[in-house]
């Protein structure tokens, strides 16, 4: 079967990272011994540029490439290809002393002075003129370089502008999205609420710190609003590139769980995604595992965003970082159980923050694989050299991808609208981290999780996990109806369906759109649990589970109870339920209960949908990469001790041998099994 590569040009996986030889550009010598030791480590990518605007435009409308040409043609030559950043990521001083409306102002309507990066106006037209002029520039002169794999827009897009231009774009989006009609705004956020009713476009404000906060729709619309400002300014750096060239292949890095942008809406404009991956390995009170299983599931939030393709680990330290609370070292080993995790998770590249350290400035403590001490015999240079190796042991699995037959349902709205909800307890609502655990339970059992957003397609699923879906689109009772009368196994939780894409509560109970029906249960009250409240939840089978947090109370109208609570005055009502619907089978769980009572209800629904689990040693993750022909088993071992799992067949890419059907797998290892 012939292999989907993401870079045709590099024949495998990527090894590579954030090269910044605009720093040594008075060095030549450590410019030549950067080309030795790149070769030597097995790297075949650069990632060039991403801060580099005030070395190629010192001054306004005087421009030097003369510096990357040489450096790329250098690299060409010796088989390292070129990822390109536009440096839209970090101003010059002299953009900001002619044009300050570059600079953003802050929620409390201050404007920045120049200072560190990402903190650009995006509306700022003169901002993205400047932007446009230099990535045409770039592209004129690099587009057609044959070591030029993709373009890198700008870096970590983030943050928000209350400048007075956002605020007016922000009234221009709103009238759009309610038809220049005030009072479809004014129902859609129901602002008759503390006589709040406003009777023109023109008098809504951004939500600055001293401003407008109590309007639930307004905060969420503001969101909306900077993912909507943010993605136009993308396009609008994407639309030069491609003009000029069409064939390159287009990216920009996100961050882990980003809560600031609704990555869904940018990944539609990307060709690939990236995004760049720090773990705290080795902090205090978590286990390793967890640390891993934590980072599973966000490279499954950037994966899933593409399913068909790989995405790319485009930054990781190979050591250390500097701005974590405390800033450990990887332990031997870890650094290539990492990259295997992230190749095993679907990710063709390995991309480190950064070749070599700065000298000076903020990041000149940061990891890198190049010390200040600048030999190749450090232990992290070795770390790095043995990825880049066992990189290519591996290379037959690039181009492969993760099929998942589960998914998770997980959405920017609903995370924004959750956290913005009045009520409940804000420290322990926790909406990721139910996400992250739901996932944990699920890899434990040897189950992949896509994790996907209500806009997916759920066709692709046999099972579907949706925690704490407060915000339900309308529309979306219907399509869970179908697939669950289709034959999927669906699994909702308390705080399921309260409102709809506005904020507005559905009437007549919750789950709302419809869903009462599908899950034959309606929401009555919910109470919030101190931690030192006790509950429990009995199982007709006799186990029971300990309740934490939140416990709705629930009038069951046509569903099979489960379990009921054990305590206080709703003691001996209905907490867990399920209903057959059509061909499928829709669970509903009302309080939060313990991971092991939820595991039950997840085998019980991969048993219903056909599914087969794996029994692995604890500690043991095990994702399988596939595309026809070929299957991909890798098994991590993430804990300090040998793990022995048994029934596996084929040959270790990574050890060269041949298991038959006993794998031993030393501490921090992994296996990569080809069948
Ligand atoms: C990333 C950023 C890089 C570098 C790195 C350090 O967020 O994109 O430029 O600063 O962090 O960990």
């Amino acid at each position: 079967m012939e292999r989907n590569l993401l870079f045709p040009q590099v024949g495998g996986f990527v090894h590579g990272g954030d090269y910044n030889p605009d720093q040594w550009l008075d060095r030549p010598d450590i410019l030549k011994e950067d080309i030795r030791m790149m070769k030597k480590a097995g790297i075949n990518s650069a990632t060039l540029g991403v801060f580099s605007w005030s070395v190629y435009e010192p001054e306004e409308g005087v421009f030097h490439f003369d510096w990357l040409q040489e450096i790329m043609d250098n690299l060409y030559e010796e088989g390292i290809y070129t990822v390109l950043a536009t440096p839209s990521g970090a101003r010059p001083a002299w953009l900001d002393e002619k044009y300050p409306e570059a600079m953003r102002v802050d929620r409390n309507g201050v404007r920045n002075h120049h200072n560190g990066r990402h903190n650009h106006c995006m509306s700022s037209p003169v901002y993205r003129e400047k932007t446009a002029l230099l990535d045409r520039k770039l592209a004129e002169r690099f587009g057609k370089h044959p070591g030029l794999i993709l373009w890198h827009i700008s870096n970590e897009f983030g943050g928000e502008c209350y400048c007075p231009l956002c605020a007016a774009r922000f009234q221009e989006y709103l009238a759009e999205k309610y038809d220049h009609d005030i009072d479809k705004l004014n129902h859609a956020w129901w602002t008759t609420f503390w006589s709040h009713r406003y009777s023109d476009f023109k008098q809504i404000e951004p939500p600055f710190t001293n401003g407008e906060h109590s309007i639930m729709g307004l905060n969420l619309d503001w969101k909306r609003f900077t993912t909507y400002n943010m993605n136009d300014f993308m396009k609008s750096e994407i639309a030069v590139l491609k003009k000029i060239t069409p064939g390159v292949p287009v990216t920009t890095n996100f961050m882990k769980l980003y809560d600031g942008l609704d990555y869904r809406v940018m990944a539609k404009e990307l060709d690939v995604i990236s995004w760049d991956s720090y773990p705290k390995f080795h902090n205090d009170g978590e286990s390793l595992y967890d640390t891993f299983g934590e980072a599973a599931f966000d490279h499954a939030v950037m994966r899933s965003m593409k399913k068909d393709k790989p995405f790319m680990l485009m930054e990781s330290t190979p050591d250390l970082v500097n701005w974590h609370p405390y800033n450990k070292l990887k332990r031997p080993g870890i650094h290539l159980l990492s990259c295997l995790h992230a190749i095993a998770c679907g990710s063709d590249t390995v991309q480190y923050f950064q070749w070599r350290k700065g000298r000076g400035s903020f990041e000149q403590f940061h990891g890198a694989v190049v010390d200040h001490l600048g030999t190749d015999d450090t232990r992290v240079f070795q770390e790095v050299s043995r990825v880049g190796s066992v990189l290519k042991q591996i290379g037959p699995a690039a181009g492969s991808v993760v099929k998942a037959e589960a998914a998770l349902l997980f959405d920017w709205d609903n995370r924004w609208a959750i956290a913005d909800m009045p009520g409940l307890a804000n420290e322990s609502k926790n909406y990721e981290k139910t996400c992250m655990d739901t996932y944990k339970e699920f890899l434990k059992l040897g189950v992949e999780l896509d994790v996907i957003s209500s806009g997916d397609n759920f066709a692709d699923y046999k099972v579907l996990v949706a925690p704490m879906l407060y915000l339900v689109k309308k529309g979306m009772g219907d399509k869970l109806k179908s697939f669950v009368e289709n034959g999927g196994q669906l699994l909702a939780t308390y705080l399921t369906g309260y409102v709809d894409e506005d904020l507005l509560c559905y009437l007549g109970g919750f789950p709302g759109d419809g869903l009462t029906e599908l899950f034959g249960v309606v929401r009555e009250e919910i109470d919030t649990l101190y931690k030192t409240d006790r509950n429990q939840v009995c199982f007709i089978d006799g186990t029971c589970a300990q309740v934490n947090d939140y416990a709705e109370i629930l009038r069951v109208k046509d569903a099979k109870v489960l379990a009921s609570y054990q305590e206080d005055f709703y003691q001996g009502t209905p907490a867990v339920t399920n209903k057959q619907y059509g061909k499928g089978c829709a669970y509903y769980v009302g309080a939060r209960i313990g991971q092991e009572a939820m595991q039950n209800l997840y085998i019980n629904m991969l048993h219903a949908a056909g599914m087969e689990q794996k029994s692995l040693p604890v500690g043991v993750e095990f994702h399988v990469r596939s595309r026809e022909g070929n299957q991909y088993q890798f098994y991590l071992n993430v804990t300090e001790e040998e793990a022995v799992i048994s029934g596996v067949k084929g040959m270790d890419l990574v050890s060269g041998k041949t298991v038959n059907d006993t794998l031993v797998l030393p501490a921090y290892t992994a296996a990569v099994v080809e069948i």
